[in-house]
């Protein structure tokens, strides 16, 4: 079925172009000092060889209408936004292993494959509230990302710089193929117990639990691989995909493609773009950018999101009911989502599209502490979980998937969990310059309980 509705009339009459964007109000995007220069930029960017490419996007795109069908559970993780000094191969390397161990647990929890999509090789780019920042008297833009910008507070590093472009978008290409190159090799190794570092769970209620969960997983790949005599990575168990927020317009514009043999245009700068809180107003450029696109698209569904608005975006966003093709990432925070979140689910229901529903606990759930460090509790996060896990059942809709921020170092910028991390932990290893990630046994401790949500549901 088609839709057609006031909204796509009102918001969208002109026929769609890759630049169409560009006469529609946009907000988020960086002022640079040199057009021409941005302009050189850009036309360099059109020229190089994509991240991904449109098949692997359309796969993502199958996989995700699985998860929408609820035979296909969707994770999705990693940075608030990565860093060019990221682009290590430890860095890399422990991001990658957090989201396979979870996803392990999660396909032992759910009994169905799991979905790996990282927040990563592109994940460059950050909203921020204001466009300046002033300290002691001066002022100067805001840090958008390395995207954009440096973080440092002087003139030259918060510049908007349109070098930083191309040095995203290669290490976009660096990231992506030390990936590929990992799990070629043999990466999801579970039979190897140091793979598992599970000493956190020594404070968890439930560790002898999480240490039988490991045992079984390792003796269920070694028989699965006895049996048809094939390592688990020759079996494509393990496939990985890219996402990131297409916040910045122009360099999205700049990685966008028309492939050969394709009806469309794909942003080959990832293979799942999504759309924030802050730019997804209708009738703005994001939203107008976005509807053009092929790939699966997501939107972040934030407190203020009102019934009405939301089928609007689904009309315009989704206007043929693509199966996959879109996803709502909602994010309440754990007061406001039994408030918020029923009425969203009802709407959509009754408007007859079919979406990807996923939840993003994290950016409900941040608060500063008393001096002034940004963070986010554990047990919030997993309430904010256990709600959506309860209000989807309730509506009779499928939660799909999860959406984190974490990194697979040990950091401490999230309070609680099992090793009961405190506010007076948080300086010891915050390295996170936007919002905080959970570390790697924080990320693998809610992959245990999230677990225990989805073998209640099998
Ligand atoms: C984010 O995902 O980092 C982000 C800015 O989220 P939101 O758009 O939901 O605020
Ligand atoms: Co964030």
């Amino acid at each position: 079925m088609a839709f057609s509705s006031k909204a796509i009339e009102e918001y969208m009459p002109a026929d769609w172009t890759i630049d169409s964007w560009r006469s529609k109000p946009v907000s988020q995007q960086a002022e640079y000092d040199d057009e021409a220069e941005l302009e050189r930029t850009l036309k360099q960017l059109t020229t190089l060889p994509p991240i991904v490419t449109s098949w692997e996007v359309e796969k993502l795109k199958n996989h995700l209408a699985a998860v929408s069908r609820g035979e296909c559970f969707l994770l999705q993780g990693g940075d608030c936004s990565e860093k060019f000094t990221d682009c290590r191969s430890s860095s890399i390397d422990s991001k990658l292993k957090i989201l396979l161990k979870m996803s392990l647990v999660l396909i032992h929890g759910g009994g169905k494959q799991v979905v790996r999509v990282g927040r990563i090789a592109g994940q460059y780019a950050k909203p921020r509230s204001s466009n300046t920042e002033t300290i002691d008297g001066v002022s100067l833009p805001s840090y958008r990302g390395d995207l954009i910008n440096r973080p440092q507070f002087t003139p030259e590093d918060r510049r908007p710089d349109p070098k930083n472009l191309l040095e995203a978008y290669s290490r976009s290409a660096m990231t992506i193929n030390f990936i590929r190159s990992l799990l070629s090799g043999g990466f999801g190794d579970v039979h190897n117990p140091q793979v598992w570092d599970l000493s956190f769970a020594d404070q968890a209620t439930r560790s002898d639990q999480y240490a039988q969960i490991v045992r079984e997983m390792s003796g269920a790949v070694r028989f699965l691989e006895t049996m048809v005599g094939r390592r688990l990575e020759e079996l494509g168990a393990t496939e990985f995909y890219t996402s990131h927020e297409g916040l910045h317009l122009p360099y999205e514009q700049a990685v966008s493609e028309l492939p050969p043999l394709r009806d469309g245009w794909y942003n080959l700068g990832t293979h799942f773009p999504w759309i924030g809180d802050r730019t997804r107003a209708l009738g703005g450029a994001h939203i107008e950018y976005f509807r053009g696109l092929k790939n699966p698209i997501g939107v972040k569904v934030g407190p203020t999101m009102t019934p009405g608005e939301l089928v609007d975006l689904a009309n315009i966003l989704n206007p043929d009911n693509e199966p996959g093709r879109l996803m709502f990432i909602h994010r309440m925070g754990e007061k406001r989502i039994a408030d918020k979140l029923p009425v969203l689910l009802e709407a959509i229901k009754k408007s007859g599209h079919s979406v990807v529903w996923c939840s993003d606990p994290m950016h409900g759930n941040t608060y500063k502490t008393d001096s002034g460090i940004k963070t986010r509790h554990f047990d919030a996060i997993l309430s904010e979980l256990e709600q959506a896990f309860a209000i989807h059942d309730e509506a009779g809709t499928i939660l799909g998937g999860v959406h984190f921020e974490l990194t697979g170092e040990d950091v401490t910028e999230v309070v609680g969990g099992a090793r009961g991390l405190s506010e007076d932990d948080l300086h010891r290893a915050y390295e996170s310059d936007v919002d905080p990630r959970l570390n790697h046994e924080q990320a693998l401790e809610l992959a245990f309980l999230i677990a225990a949500q989805l073998r209640k549901r099998r």
